[in-house]
């Protein structure tokens, strides 16, 4: 099967580029990891991809705090197309994504949200699901589209929340779930279409 090469957007510290990493590594994801890109210059994410040798790029996200500047999304574009990636993997990305991103990549976006969308989209999804006193909630791998973690739903984890959970402790269990998911999901997108039985 031909390597998938993936592009990695990420903000934070980076553990489900590294998830997916150690699969392609282990073996068990056929894929390369083309270019990792940051909106933040000093993230994990990017402080990871280095030590991986990863090609590793950090995008000034200009003056908006929930999207790129267009002429920031035009540069995380070009520099995707440059390495060559089929499909963007956002991870931990916390911005949203807009047009020209979007129709360089039709239905090759993907993103992992900590909850069990639709419920609790936006920030710290893990926290709202304490707040609203869930029993249980998950990770969820989806399509991104122009909205906030509402694009076609791809895989779900589920994950209980447990008694005397914090916040800490509900979202290191949502991670582990999501570090198992967002690979599968991956390997489940570069894998040929079942054939029909003769
Ligand atoms: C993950 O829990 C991911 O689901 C969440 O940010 C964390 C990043 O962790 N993303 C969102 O909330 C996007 N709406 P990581 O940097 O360790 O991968």
């Amino acid at each position: 099967m031909a390597k998938l090469k993936l592009g990695v957007l990420g903000s934070g510290k980076g553990s489900n580029f590294r998830a997916i990493a150690d699969a392609i590594t282990a073996g068990s994801l056929e894929a390369e990891i083309g270019i990792v890109l940051s909106d933040v210059e000093t993230s994990g994410i990017l402080a990871l991809a280095r030590e991986r040798k990863l090609r590793a790029e950090f995008v000034a996200p200009g003056k908006f705090k929930t999207k790129l500047e267009p002429e920031a999304e035009e540069r995380t574009v070009a520099l995707l197309r440059e390495a060559g990636v089929e499909l963007v993997v956002l991870a931990g990305w916390m911005r949203m994504i807009k047009a020209p991103l979007l129709a360089a990549f039709p239905r090759r976006i993907i993103n992992i949200h900590p909850s069990l969308l639709p419920a609790f989209p936006g920030l710290e999804a893990w926290k709202q699901a304490l707040a609203a006193g869930a029993r249980e909630t998950g990770c969820t791998v989806h399509y991104v589209d122009e909205g906030m973690d509402g694009g076609e739903i791809i895989a779900q984890s589920r994950v209980p929340v447990l008694p005397g959970d914090t916040p800490e402790k509900l979202h290191a269990r949502i991670q582990l779930a999501e570090h198992a998911l967002y690979p599968e999901v991956i390997r489940r997108l570069n894998a040929p279409p079942a054939r029909a039985h003769a």
